[in-house]
């Protein structure tokens, strides 16, 4: 009964119809990735998608679950079924699932002995920044530290999920490029007259790249340019995590600090859903609607660029597009993601 001929069913295949060649796919599998806001995950089960892999995540009464979206009996996926108690129900058979996977039911033959290999595969999963992350083999922790989250003195603020038909090397590279705020941010922040980038480095870390960039690109929104005082240095340091994730914190006059994450969830090659914690000590009791209002503004005009950025796939092999000296972290990154192992005309 239940006699399971596959092979190991709780390590996740490279899936049919994979947007991601084989090599990127695997070595991306390694990493964690946000799918979800916290708040999304209820006892009612979600399907996600992550590296073209579906997944479900539920809550039971104590435990936050993320797993294959997939009954290994006949391929329904569970996220179809619901959440009793500590376990999750197949809609089509009625087995059920422990939040390790352990199926401990087979409605059809209650007293027959289930194999221990009829199970549902678990992802390992954590909760940071009203984030759900996980990853398909857990092997690298590359989640961005970002203490202002856990911080009295900041305000925590999440930005509604933000889908991007365009690939997550892409949107990345736009969120560490300094050049392009003056042409593609002008309803927010950029300025058409001030589009010089000041000559910046960039330093190697043990997570990644660090770049602190200092010019008089102001971070207030158009209404509030007043503000800015004559003169005024501003400071900006980038944090990368790759593959995917970036920090960014942004000093404003009078001790005010901006903290935005850019937390990039490849759900395929050609699909991204971008995670924005973000963190500020200052404007406090001013409306978050504001500052959702104001971020999806940018991130309307980033997409406008990512969407529609030949080739898709961001590309590792220098020679492929040409570099400015204000490139200078996009190229840092191209190298950091080439070293990771991903292929010279990489994908995603
Ligand atoms: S397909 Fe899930 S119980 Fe049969
Ligand atoms: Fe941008």
């Amino acid at each position: 009964m239940a006699n399971l001929s596959q092979k190991n069913k709780n390590e996740i295949q490279y899936p049919r119809d994979c947007t991601f060649s084989l090599q990127d796919w695997t070595v991306l599998s390694n990493y964690w990735y946000p799918i979800a806001e916290s708040k999304e995950v209820t006892e009612k089960p979600l399907a996600v998608k992550l590296l073209d892999v579906h997944l479900v995540a539920y809550r039971t009464k104590t435990k936050l679950v993320v797993a294959r979206d997939l009954c290994v009996h006949r391929g329904t996926p569970l996220s179809m079924g619901w959440v009793e108690d500590e376990e999750i129900i197949c809609p089509y058979h009625g087995f059920r699932y422990r939040p390790d996977g352990v199926c401990t039911s087979i409605p059809a033959h209650p007293d027959a002995k289930i194999s221990p290999r009829l199970c549902m595969t678990v992802l390992p999963v954590v909760e940071r920044f009203g984030l759900v992350w996980t990853s398909l083999t857990g092997k690298y922790d590359n989640i961005p530290s970002f203490s202002a989250w856990d911080h009295s003195d900041f305000q925590q603020i999440n930005c509604p999920p933000f889908d991007i038909k365009g690939s997550s090397g892409r949107q990345m590279e736009g969120f560490l490029d300094v050049a392009h705020f003056a042409w593609v941010h002008t309803e927010t922040f950029g300025d058409r007259t001030n589009a010089i980038v000041p000559r910046y480095q960039v330093d190697h870390t043990e997570y990644g790249l660090h770049v602190e960039y200092l010019s008089s690109v102001s971070n207030y929104s158009k209404e509030l340019q007043h503000l800015n005082p004559e003169g005024f240095e501003w400071l900006r340091v980038f944090d990368v995590y790759p593959p995917f994730s970036a920090t960014l914190k942004v000093y404003f006059p009078n001790g005010g600090e901006l903290w935005i994450m850019n937390a990039a969830s490849p759900r395929s090659a050609r699909e991204t859903r971008l995670f924005a914690p973000i963190a500020r000590n200052f404007d406090k009791a001013s409306p978050v609607e504001d500052v959702h209002a104001f971020n999806l503004q940018v991130f309307i005009e980033d997409r406008e660029m990512v969407e529609n950025q030949k080739p898709e796939d961001l590309p590792l092999d220098l020679q492929m597009e040409a570099h400015i000296m204000a490139d200078k972290t996009s190229v840092a990154y191209r190298k950091a993601l080439k070293k990771l192992g991903l292929g010279d005309l990489y994908t995603s």
